[in-house]
């Protein structure tokens, strides 16, 4: 755990200064630093460049790049966090006049908040299956050294949003094996009741009792149970308004009989990453305490192939009566979602948001950095794009067109499970458009892509990213419904 605190001063038991430097401000560098030494090491003031340059006393100097000085937003800030938490690792107290240094146009608190997030995020590793050679960080307490307004606060939101982040890679880092539906529900609960959300677990008999027939076609083929995983968060007197998060939890995707290639399946234990970031973003919402009710659904399965497993052609009825003729076994995550979509519909909030790693086509049309947004409603889709704005994470809106429903039509239910071989991440929208009350502002992210990365970029490390949990707290906290 790391601490955060404000200081008029820098601190004198301080480890490391990070003093911020820009690239076209020859006037940002410290004159009493050896700049030659410092660009010789291949230092240019880019962002997320980290570089010590000299001790002074028992403290060391390192300078940190923020680029150009008008390019600099709260996304540079949290990115220069994220930099100082790799680079600076071993050291244990960090004080940084980086705040004071910003251009005006950069609203203060917010960019204390970022830099709390960034440093968190940096300092995070999954060394949990590591013998030898782990190399956690040994930061322990970060001092931003300056003036400024809601700053001690803003610091320490920024720390709790990112330890929230940091729950969520955990989840999705652990592997299929030892992350069932079971295991992730018990690591849910835990940190769900310490945060002091309501909690409701229904397990297999409760499940049946709700007629979730696409989370029991997908299990069919495990020897694990599902759950579905149901979180409340109130607000202290009268809410403002109700907002629905659905997360997909499959804790392993093999593909079930329609098998995935080895490689295919190969990273499919992010495959619970939207279930993951719901939870983890409304473990936090207690200590930022937005004005509005927040209810959180999170169906859980994984996708085997065991004996009785869901057979292509099988059909299956949803929560709301509809059914679907299963013609891939790998397009679960829209039966589970169906379901659960079904189940927050009737909760009748004022808007749903789903988070899915739905569809490889979604990475085929966005890469590995973008999740894509879908939904029934512009100006809610805009709303959820703006807050991914604000917080750094980043989203593109693509289409629902109606007349590509035309592609789910079955020969023997209402539905079938894929489209045709083109647009996979509409066909996939479209499927779940279905199964909510189209009364009801809508907005689907199919996080495919920024969900688990090859390589690390930025705050994220490689592996699983924790992507959506800033984007959905944000939305919490400046949801109005409409
Ligand atoms: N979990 C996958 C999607 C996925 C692929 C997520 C790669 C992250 C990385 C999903 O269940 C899936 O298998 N989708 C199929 C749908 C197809 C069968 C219609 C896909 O995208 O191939
Ligand atoms: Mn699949
Ligand atoms: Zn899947």
């Amino acid at each position: 755990m790391i601490t955060f605190a404000s200081a008029r001063r820098t601190p004198t038991t301080a480890d490391v200064v990070v003093l911020a430097v820009y690239s076209d401000r020859p006037d940002s560098r410290p004159s009493d630093l050896d700049w030659a030494s410092i660009e010789a090491r291949g230092f240019e003031s880019k962002p997320g460049q980290v570089q010590v340059a000299t001790k002074q006393g028992k403290t060391l100097v390192a300078v940190v790049g923020l680029g150009e000085i008008d390019k600099v937003d709260v996304t540079a800030v949290r990115k220069a966090g994220a930099a100082i938490a790799k680079a600076l690792k071993k050291h244990t107290t960090i004080a940084t006049p980086l705040l004071e240094d910003l251009p005006a146009s950069v609203d203060r608190a917010a960019a204390a908040q970022a830099l709390a997030e960034g440093i968190v995020l940096g300092s995070y590793s999954f060394d949990l299956y590591k013998s030898e050679g782990a190399k956690p960080s040994a930061i322990t307490r970060v001092v931003a050294v300056g003036e400024g307004r809601g700053v001690a606060a803003a610091l320490q939101t920024g720390a709790q949003i990112a330890q929230g982040v940091n729950f969520a890679r955990d989840l999705i880092n652990e592997p299929g094996g030892t992350l069932t539906p079971a295991e992730m529900t018990k690591r849910v609960v835990a940190r769900a009741r310490q945060a002091g959300l309501k909690v409701v677990v229904h397990d297999e008999a409760a499940i049946k009792r709700l007629k979730l027939g696409g989370l029991l076609g997908v299990n069919r083929g495990s020897t694990n149970p599902p759950r579905l995983v149901q979180l409340e968060y109130r607000p202290t007197g009268r809410a403002k308004g109700t907002l629905a998060l659905v997360g997909k939890g499959i804790t392993f995707d093999s593909g079930g009989l329609s098998i995935k290639t080895g490689v295919g399946m190969m990273t499919m234990k992010c495959d619970m990453s939207g279930g993951a970031a719901v939870c983890a973003a409304m473990s936090v919402l207690p200590a930022i305490k937005p004005a509005c009710r927040v209810i959180g659904f999170v169906p859980m399965t994984d996708n085997m192939l065991g004996g009785d497993a869901t057979r292509p052609g099988d059909v299956l009825r949803i929560r709301n009566g509809k059914t679907v003729e299963v013609l891939n076994t790998d397009a679960e995550g829209r039966l589970i979602l169906a379901d659960a979509l079904s189940l927050a519909s009737e909760a009748k909030p004022d808007a749903i948001v789903d988070l899915a790693t739905l569809t490889g086509a979604c990475m085929v049309a966005l890469g590995q950095s973008i999740a894509g947004v879908m939904g029934n409603n512009d100006a809610f889709s805009e709303e959820v794009c703006s807050a991914a704005n604000r917080v750094g994470e980043r989203m593109w809106h693509l289409p629902l067109p109606a007349d590509y429903k035309k592609q789910l039509e079955s020969n023997v239910a209402d539905m079938k499970n894929i489209g045709g071989a083109y647009g996979g991440a509409l066909s996939a929208g479209l499927f779940l458009q279905e199964f909510v009350d189209s009364t009801i502002p809508w907005v689907h992210l199919d996080i495919a892509g920024p969900a688990f990365l090859e390589a690390e970029d930025g705050e994220h490390p490689k592996g699983g990213t924790g992507f959506g949990v800033r984007t959905l707290v944000e939305l919490a906290r400046t949801f109005k419904p409409g």
